[in-house]
Order: structure tokens, then sequence, then C-alpha cells
């Protein structure tokens, strides 16, 4: 694009910067002639989808020249079940980016705000800031207010003056892993004003196992203005198909329909979501792993002396001691694709997706030579 074209767009949209995907696998293959690269740099899940994915995808095949069923009925009657409400309580994204991004064009505009998190997913600035709407950022947490490197909530609610519609919590966020309780944030969510959207977003649900972490999703007789957002893309292992849902109230399922696309989610997405929902094996499996490799990397971390963000999710940022740039590309040279976080205000961090036990250890052994 031409200066004049960028000058031309909407203030936010100037400031703002593209969304940098990972490495893929095949670019780096070619760029460094490597045949056996390993990613950990997207948050996936490393077995893939289940086997009853793949077989419900082939009865997609048939209805390839037709229109996805624009009102997901399979599928939203699938969830409505799981969650115990009704189908127009449910939003299908493509992706649960694109619910988030549904929310910002219903309800955001250049004389309002959203309020988000220091170091909180980096699709929250870029939906208010196409918007033209003012992006209000809470100061993160550092351990006493707030987990380190997390959400304040204290903080969050300073944000929130008479313009701000939206409010963004990732609950775990990404790249920090770091997660909120129960009690802080539904006091969080009964002290917000009702013209105003609470998004809970939930990327990372099936993977937390603490005590205290609440399931938002049974609070939604209480809040109409709450939205939880969900995906497809992590634990259930469906990243390509983009499939996520936002469950709210009928009211504001209602609004955010307004300004979907007719047919945002592609058919295959919506086969191998209700199938990915009924492999209940397939889902323990993924967490099991999870849990394992989480545990194998932080060891190994403690091994080499570096210190990291206690994260619940499918990753963590792992503090290297020195320009996380040089790591990284030390890391591509061993065929190790990571992801540097200083676009998220954590200069020193690299933030490490969990992989298989082969994966993980292939990480630790390029860290450990890179650092040597
Ligand atoms: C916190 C968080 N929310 C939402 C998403 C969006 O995921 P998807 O659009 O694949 O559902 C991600 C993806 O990385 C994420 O980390």
């Amino acid at each position: 694009m031409t200066a004049s074209m960028l000058d031309s767009a909407i203030p936010g949209v100037q400031v703002l910067r593209p969304y940098s995907p990972g490495k893929p696998l095949s670019e780096l293959e070619r760029e460094y002639g490597i045949s056996d690269a390993v990613k950990l740099a997207s948050n996936e899940n490393p077995l893939g989808p289940s086997v009853a994915v793949l077989d419900a995808l082939r009865g997609g095949f048939d209805a390839l020249a037709r229109y996805p069923d624009g009102n997901g009925f399979d599928l939203k009657a699938a969830l409505a079940e799981r969650h115990t409400v009704t189908t127009d309580q449910v939003t299908l994204g493509n992706g649960s980016n694109d619910v988030l991004e549904l929310v910002a064009r219903a309800f955001l505009s250049p004389q309002t705000s959203a309020v988000f998190s220091a170091h909180a997913f980096a699709v929250y600035p870029i939906v208010t800031q196409a918007i033209g709407a003012q992006a209000r950022v809470a100061p993160a947490g550092d351990g006493r207010r707030g987990p380190a490197f997390g959400h304040d909530l204290d903080a969050m609610r300073e944000q929130v003056d008479a313009d701000t519609r939206v409010v963004f919590i990732a609950n775990p966020n990404n790249p920090t892993g770091t997660w909120l309780p129960g009690a802080a944030l539904r006091a969080f969510i009964e002290a917000m004003p009702e013209n105003l959207v609470v998004v809970i977003d939930e990327a990372y649900f099936e993977y937390v196992d603490e005590a205290d972490y609440p399931d938002t999703s049974q609070w939604l007789d209480d809040f109409p203005n709450l939205l939880v957002t969900r995906t497809f893309s992590k634990a259930f292992g469906l990243a390509s198909l983009r499939i996520g849902y936002g469950i709210s109230q009928p009211g504001l399922a209602d609004v955010l329909n307004r300004v979907r696309q007719p047919f945002n989610v592609n058919s295959f997405a919506q086969l191998a979501a209700c199938a990915a929902l009924e492999d209940s094996d397939h889902l323990a499996r993924a967490i099991k792993v999870n849990r394992a490799g989480m545990a194998q990397l932080t060891n190994g971390f403690d091994s080499l002396g570096l210190s990291y963000i206690p994260s619940v999710g499918n990753f963590i940022s792992v503090d290297v001691g020195r320009d996380p740039g040089e790591v990284y590309e030390a890391l591509l040279h061993e065929g190790v694709i990571v992801r540097p976080v200083d676009n998220y205000g954590m200069p020193g961090y690299l933030r490490i997706s969990i992989g298989l036990e082969d994966e993980n250890r292939r990480c630790l052994e390029a860290l450990g030579k890179v650092l040597a």
C-alpha cells in the first residue's frame, strides 16, 4: 500500500500493526533447508483432530458446491445442549476472533472506547482500533493487584468510563497464561454498567484445572451484557478450519447476528466441530498431553535457570534473559519455531506452545544450545 493510501485510512487503522502470525513450518523448511522442524508458535493442538473428526469431514465433500448452513443448526443445537442454553444464545464465528470482531463492529464507534489489559490478546487492540474506537489499556497486575503480567481487575475498572462499551478479558490470557478466579471476576462483572458488553474470552478453557477457575457460561442468566467466547482451535485441534463461538443471552446474540456475514462458518468446520464435541476421549488425551508437556518444559526451564510466567494454557512465556529476537532466530536455525512477544510489551520473553514430548525435548535441547 502506498503512503497516501495509508493516509486515507481512519486514524485507528493508521497506527495498527498487522497481527503477526507464527512462521509456517513450510516457510522455515524452505528458507533454512531443514526437513524436520517443529512448530511451537501458535498454541495449536499437537495431537491434531480426532479420527472421528476426519471421518466427519469426508461427509462434507458432496455439498462442496453449496453454501454452508448459515444458521449452523446442528452445531448450535450441540452447543446449546453442552452449555444448557437455547440455540438463540449461541453465535458461531469463523474462529472466536470473528466473534470478537462482531462485538467491536456492533458496539464500538469512534466516540466510544474498549478497555483491556496490558499484555492482553493482540486481537483486542486490532478490532477496537479498526473501528476507530479508543483503546483504554489498563496496567497489568504485579502479583499483589492481580497476577504478575496478568489482568488487574481494579486497574481495569478504573479505565472504564461513561464512553466505554466493551471490556475484553481473556481468562486465561494469551501470551501470559495468567488467569482470574471466579469471585473476583464475578464482582467485576456485577460492577459494570449494563450498557457495556463484558467479553470473557475462554479460548483455553478446557486446559485449566484450577479449583477457583470459573466457567462463566454458568453466569449467563444473571448478566444480559455478558458474552463468553470459546474456540475449537485449541484443545479440540481444529485451528485451520476456523470455528469458534460466543454464548450470551438471546438479546446480545441477536445484536451480533445483525452484523455477522451470512455464511461466516464453512460446512467442514460445522461438521468437524459437531464430531469433536462428541469425542471426549480425544479431548481428555489433548489435556493430558498438555499437562505432561507443561511439566516437561517448566522442569527444563528450571534446569536451564530460566524464569517463566506460570501458565494454565497450552503455552508458556519464558524469560530468555537476553535479546529474544536473537534467541528466536538462533532457534529457527535449530529447526524450532517459537514466538517472540515483544509486540505484547514483554521484551525478553519468548512464548512457547506445548508440543508432543519429542517436540518439547527438541525445543529444550535447542534452547540449551543457543543460550550456552
Ligand atoms: C486468548 C485468545 N482468544 C481468542 C483466540 C482466537 O482463536 P480462534 O480465532 O482460532 O478461535 C486466541 C488464539 O490464539 C487466543 O489466544
